[in-house]
């Protein structure tokens, strides 16, 4: 089944949770995209899991096209997301624009996301007139983490829960298709996905938003260092790498490997020639 802002609109409409995983390479998104997720997030989380920056704020728009092609050319039914990154929306509307044009013309996504509430209506409105569909990311945005003073969980206070849920009704007025809900109490997550009719979709958000999205290398267990609460390890991938590398190792030590039915074959008789 293709994805489409129309049938993942449908999906909240019917109350069937959407699923959506982050995807940065060909490899990755094509099994993913095989699994059946529905959405795939190119996200600039990318600088940390795959570039291994300290945080999202090194990346740029060069970072996010050559991983936004490689996503696309794999997505066959799921639909792709891509993160504009730090500055790439901030200067003004028009260069917003150009590079959320960017991420669909040359990257060939079917989406842009940004970090960005009420402050940034103007430029979900400007992209959104060029036909180009708008997530908005709210609640404990990473792009932020210098003026939030660290990864924290955001409204917890009643002002700041204020803002949190004025936010949503904001970018969903200025014309964005879905919210993405980061760190924020399970009660407000479930307040906010009653309270828009578009979609949204939880990390750090609680069981009642629309959906899920996780870091797939959190979800596989990919990641040794300290996981946020909110992460679920599906697999031990990591261990599963590892062993297997290990083995590997052991097996080319050993001379195990490569055996005879994993090599190629030449006629015996022109060797022997070969060394007369
Ligand atoms: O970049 C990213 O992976 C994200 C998700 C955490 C929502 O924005
Ligand atoms: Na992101």
């Amino acid at each position: 089944m293709l994805n489409t802002v129309l049938s993942l609109q449908a999906q909240k409409n019917k109350q069937q949770k959407i699923t959506m995983l982050t995807a940065y390479d060909f490899t990755t998104a094509k099994l993913f995209d095989e699994a059946g997720i529905n959405m795939l997030l190119v996200g600039d989380s990318l600088g940390m899991v795959m570039l291994g920056y300290e945080d999202t704020l090194s990346v740029t728009m060069a970072d996010m096209l050559h991983h936004t092609k490689a996503v696309s050319r794999a997505a066959k039914s799921a639909f792709v997301v891509a993160d504009l990154p730090f500055l790439s929306y901030h200067v003004s509307t028009e260069t917003a624009v150009i590079n959320a044009g960017r991420l669909i013309q040359e990257g060939g996504a079917n989406a842009v996301k940004l970090e960005g509430g009420e402050a940034f209506a103007d430029v979900i409105t400007a992209i959104t007139r060029a036909a180009i569909s708008v997530v908005a990311h709210l609640g404990l945005t990473p792009q932020s983490v210098n003026a939030f003073g660290g990864f924290k969980v955001q409204g917890r206070t009643e002002t700041d829960a204020r803002q949190v849920i004025k936010d949503p009704l904001a970018v969903q007025h200025a014309g964005a298709f879905a919210v993405v809900l980061e760190g924020i109490p399970s009660l407000l997550g479930e307040f906010i996905s009653q309270l828009l009719h578009i979609p949204c979709i939880g990390i750090g958000a609680g069981n009642a938003t629309d959906g899920q999205v996780l870091v797939y290398q959190d979800m596989l267990g990919m990641i040794d260092t300290l996981q946020p609460k909110f992460v679920r390890r599906f697999a031990e991938g990591g261990r599963l790498f590892k062993d297997a590398v290990t083995s590997y190792q052991k097996n080319v030590q050993s001379g195990d490997f490569p055996n005879e039915t994993e090599s190629y074959k030449i006629d015996a008789d022109i060797i022997q020639k070969l060394k007369q």
